[in-house]
């Protein structure tokens, strides 16, 4: 098949989040099973700038219709691997910028502008590089419109981009909704911007194109799937979620396993393996010593590695301070985001120096690190669409600690409800249910025996991308 996936992050080049991990590990294991693959994302300065991409060709001029204006750009491409070429999508004002979508005190204004320009430059390049799809893929709101883009060229030019649209909803609370008056840049007619339309009370929401007019919208965990269809996860989308019945479905994401593997992993002090977990002490303690504890610390080490916002359940960890005040654990954290959760956190460390430590950046070995070198990884969310850090830790012989929501209820087996098959401890997203799992941790840390079968069971688990690929080939097969 010819598959083209379009998104505003691919790891490694650009990654605030899962969403880079996934569309990265995706389109190369496409490419790997034989499809010819094509990436487009935009030209940011890192993206340029990275070393990998410095063999990028100019392939395209762009002269993009943006409203009654016209825009230059160009599109530099590169072939990665076999199968796979990576398209660029430039125009220095608007991507010559340090951060993908902002800075860390707001978005920039003109993100609406930014993937319009984006979006038209993917259509404009199928259009003029006769690629010919089978299918177009695209990823989150920045590229919600691109269904509808395509589409309308389509009928102008009486051109076939492409067979089938796929849209991927990773995660429904950013949605992309900015003021109806820009819908003139989009050049798409007038009547889309009623109800049955991009309108979004009052609006323009680039999420809800993407759910309505792609030909099949998927999400990346089957519990997300049922979850984004009810009031309480929706975020006012439910509705339009459910109006696309069987055409949504979930499909789990999977790990990059070449990445992400304890037995060679190059950025953690030793390897280790279900059958010899000897490297897992050394990564233990050499996360203890750089953290400015005791390295032969013998009580439990809880890391916890995400963004600092309300989806992660900070504030259920900070309303438990008591627990990490009080109890012999060692708790890490790493990351960054919301300010007013790094300073909660950082006062949290300063108070419990000896337990606590915060790093408060974002540091791809440390991320490696935590994962090998924690007993356990807590995970919190109030909402997580699929989430990567559960999978990791599993596999990394590290026992998640996890809310019963979306990804991580679909992903993590409960060791106390299934003593032989369990993998972790799940509970319920409050206050008190984050209470009760680290309760259970202290327990699960106190009976070696049982901890090592979680491990265990946990380090067995196969979580490879070539399963989720070929449930996207299905899907694709499906849609043709
Ligand atoms: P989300 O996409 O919602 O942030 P995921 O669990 O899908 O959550 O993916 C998060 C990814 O970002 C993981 O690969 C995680 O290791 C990484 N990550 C988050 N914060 C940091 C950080 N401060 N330093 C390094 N990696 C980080
Ligand atoms: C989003 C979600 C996360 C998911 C990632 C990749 O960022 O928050 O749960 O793992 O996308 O799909």
């Amino acid at each position: 098949m010819k598959i083209v996936h379009v998104a505003s992050e691919l790891f490694p080049y650009v990654k605030t989040g899962g969403l880079a991990d996934a569309v990265g590990a995706l389109s190369s294991t496409l490419a790997d099973l034989e499809h010819e693959v094509a990436v487009f994302v935009p030209g940011y300065r890192s993206v340029i700038d990275h070393p990998l991409t410095s063999a990028a060709k100019r392939t395209l001029k762009l002269r993009i219709e943006m409203g009654d204006t016209f825009m230059s750009g160009e599109v530099r491409s590169f072939s990665l691997k076999p199968n796979l070429t990576v398209h660029l999508v430039c125009r220095e004002e608007f991507f010559d910028r340090r951060a993908p979508y902002g800075t860390p005190e707001r978005d920039y204004e003109d993100n609406h502008h930014r993937f319009i320009f984006f979006c038209k430059g993917v259509v404009e390049t199928l259009r003029f590089l006769e690629f010919r799809a089978d299918v177009v893929h695209s990823h989150d709101w920045q590229c919600g419109l691109l269904p509808l883009l395509l589409r309308h060229a389509e009928q102008r030019y009486e051109a076939t981009l492409a067979m089938k649209t796929i849209f991927t909803i990773h995660n429904i609370a950013f949605q992309g909704v900015f003021p109806m008056r820009s819908f003139y840049r989009t050049n798409l007619p007038d009547e889309l911007m009623g109800i049955d339309g991009v309108e979004f009370y009052g609006q323009m929401s680039m999420m809800k194109a993407g759910i309505l007019f792609a030909d099949r919208v998927t999400t990346v965990s089957p519990r997300y799937a049922r979850e984004i269809q009810t009031p309480e996860f929706g975020c006012g989308l439910d509705g339009v979620v459910g109006t696309r019945g069987t055409d949504i479905v979930g499909l789990i994401n999977g790990i990059d396993t070449d990445i992400w593997n304890p037995a060679k992993d190059a950025l953690i002090p030793a390897n280790y393996s279900v059958s010899d977990f000897t490297g897992k002490a050394a990564c233990r303690a050499d996360l203890l010593k750089r953290n400015g504890f005791d390295p032969k610390f013998a009580g439990p080490v809880v890391g916890m590695v995400c963004r600092l916002t309300e989806q992660k359940g900070i504030d259920l960890v900070l309303a438990n301070e008591a627990f990490f005040l009080t109890e012999n654990v060692r708790f890490i954290v790493l990351g960054t985001g919301e300010k007013r959760f790094e300073e909660e956190l950082r006062k949290l460390s300063a108070l419990a120096p000896d337990r606590v430590a915060l790093c408060s950046r974002h540091d791809e070995a440390m991320s490696h690190l935590v994962e090998a070198g924690s007993d356990f990884f807590l995970m919190p969310s109030r909402f997580e669409p699929c989430g990567l850090n559960q999978m990791y830790s599993q596999v990394y012989g590290t026992v998640p600690l996890v809310t019963r929501v979306g990804g991580l209820a679909d992903t993590v087996t409960d060791i106390d409800a299934t003593p032989e098959t369990g993998t972790g401890i799940t509970f319920p997203p409050t206050v008190a249910g984050v209470a009760e799992g680290l309760k259970r941790m202290v327990k699960l840390h106190a009976d070696p025996m049982r901890l090592k079968i979680a491990q265990t069971n946990g380090m067995k688990r196969d979580f490879s991308w070539l399963t989720a690929a070929r449930a996207y080939e299905q899907l694709y097969d499906n849609a043709l």
